[in-house]
């Protein structure tokens, strides 16, 4: 199952810098096939995750190359509409692969993506909003046959902000006759990433960012040339990993607006944290205080709130700080499993349903654990940099589906960590 070994206690340094945004990367994918013409890709994060959904966009028609961290796909040839079993079972976020399939394919099948480690994960909202759009959507033993021949622009509202619906429904509006409005859209900054990407290639749409987005379908996409943006919560990582270590690092490659609910909540713990402003792109320096102020209260919302994929790297943080903290997950029903692996490391934590009371200890353990999940094992990780002795993160593969070489880059900055067996 692949493990880390960490030895804590170790002062960081340097510069780090972030890597395209999985979750930017991924439903940009989809949009590639949108087109018939060539697409470039920059900056591409190397991810489990991302590995998959190139296996679909290949498994449909689609030609790749890379050059290390540059996609070329030809998009032109593709020639199926059923999706792999095998790949949406791996990453449930492959679903986003059905409004692209249908704009182009007019029709497509899917298995129902099933929950994954942090709850249920449904799609009613998914599917509604794709039936709003005149998509003919038949569940039957496990799968989703859908025909999609005439895609009729509607004025969609979401029960609730959902990312992926967001981005499906999206996807599938671009080639619907006239306009979609989608209200209560998600406004994370993949969803406006998105939109960029779709209109680089001659899409309209409009509002991303906003809770209202308006999708005026078109006949046909252009070739493109594209870079994603940078990944808010790899960069949320290393802030984290410099708070629990009491050490002062620079992030390069950040949209500090991206990020700025995790560094109000680092400052208020005594973190100075300065940005730099660069050409679309900023650097962070943070400098954290020897022992974190505890903070009495974190929720997890939607964007821009504090994000729930946030939420085990700053608990990581927090069970060594000094005081009490509360942070209550909002929005994921399975989303604690890290906490039962942070109390075998001597932390003081508490959960009764979605609130966990933290009290701040001086400094953790060195443990065997096991990753449950891909943020929660990259806070065993946090968790390990500061523990006395050594602590083995088991599980690994969780945490390399959204960390590209995570080990490699916190050695890069001074962090004792090293693989222990490869599989
Ligand atoms: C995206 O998941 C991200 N994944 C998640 O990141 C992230 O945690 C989440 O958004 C929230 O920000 C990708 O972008 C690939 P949602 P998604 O639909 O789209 C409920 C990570 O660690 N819901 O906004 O699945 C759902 O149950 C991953 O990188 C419905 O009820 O998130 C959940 O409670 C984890 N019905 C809430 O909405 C639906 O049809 C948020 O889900 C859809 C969602």
């Amino acid at each position: 199952m692949g493990k880390f070994r960490v030895r804590g206690g170790r002062k960081l340094g340097g510069n780090i810098r972030v890597i395209g945004a999985k979750n930017a990367i991924l439903p940009i994918l989809a949009a590639v096939i949108l087109t018939r013409k060539p697409v470039v890709l920059y900056d591409f994060p190397h991810l489990a995750d991302v590995e998959n959904m190139l296996l679909i966009l290949q498994s449909i028609g689609c030609r790749i190359q890379r050059e290390n961290s540059t996609l070329y796909i030809d998009p032109s040839q593709i020639n199926s509409w059923v999706i792999p079993d095998r790949y949406v079972k791996e990453i449930r976020s492959s679903i986003v692969m059905l409004g692209a399939v249908l704009a182009r394919m007019k029709k497509a099948v899917i298995t129902y993506p099933g929950g994954c480690e942090i709850g249920q994960r449904p799609i009613n909202l998914h599917l509604q909003g794709l039936r709003q759009l005149g998509v003919i959507i038949t569940e039957s033993h496990g799968y989703l046959e859908c025909e999609a021949t005439n895609m009729v622009g509607a004025d969609i509202h979401l029960d609730y902000p959902s990312v992926g619906a967001t981005e499906n429904i999206m996807l599938a509006a671009t080639c619907a006759k006239g306009q979609t409005v989608i209200r209560n859209a998600a406004k994370e900054p993949e969803i406006t990433d998105l939109q960029n990407f779709i209109n680089s290639m001659g899409g309209k749409v409009t509002g991303a960012g906003s809770n209202t987005i308006i999708i005026e379908g078109v006949d046909s996409f252009n070739e493109t040339e594209y870079t994603v943006i940078p990944d808010r919560i790899v960069a949320g990582t290393y802030l984290i990993a410099a708070a629990i270590t009491g050490s002062e690092i620079v992030v390069e490659n950040v949209i500090m607006e991206h990020i700025q609910a995790v560094v109000n909540k680092l400052r208020e713990a005594g973190c100075i944290i300065t940005p730099y402003k660069g050409i679309g792109v900023d650097k962070i320096k943070i400098k954290a205080p020897d022992r974190l102020r505890a903070i009495e209260n974190t929720k997890t919302y939607p964007y821009p709130g504090f994000p729930t994929d946030m939420q085990a790297l700053f608990m990581s943080a927090l069970t060594v700080s000094k005081g009490t903290s509360i942070i209550t997950e909002n929005i994921f029903e399975n989303r604690f499993k890290h906490v039962p692996e942070l109390i075998r490391m001597g932390a003081r934590i508490r959960t009764e349903g979605k609130i966990a009371v933290i009290q701040g200890v001086p400094r953790l353990k060195g443990a065997e654990v096991s990753a449950g999940d891909l943020r929660g094992g990259a806070a065993l990780i946090m968790a390990g940099l500061n523990a006395e002795g050594e602590t083995i993160i088991d599980n690994i593969r969780h945490i390399r589906r959204g960390y590209d070489k995570l080990d490699e880059y916190l050695r890069s900055i001074g962090a004792d960590i090293e693989r222990i067996d490869h599989n």
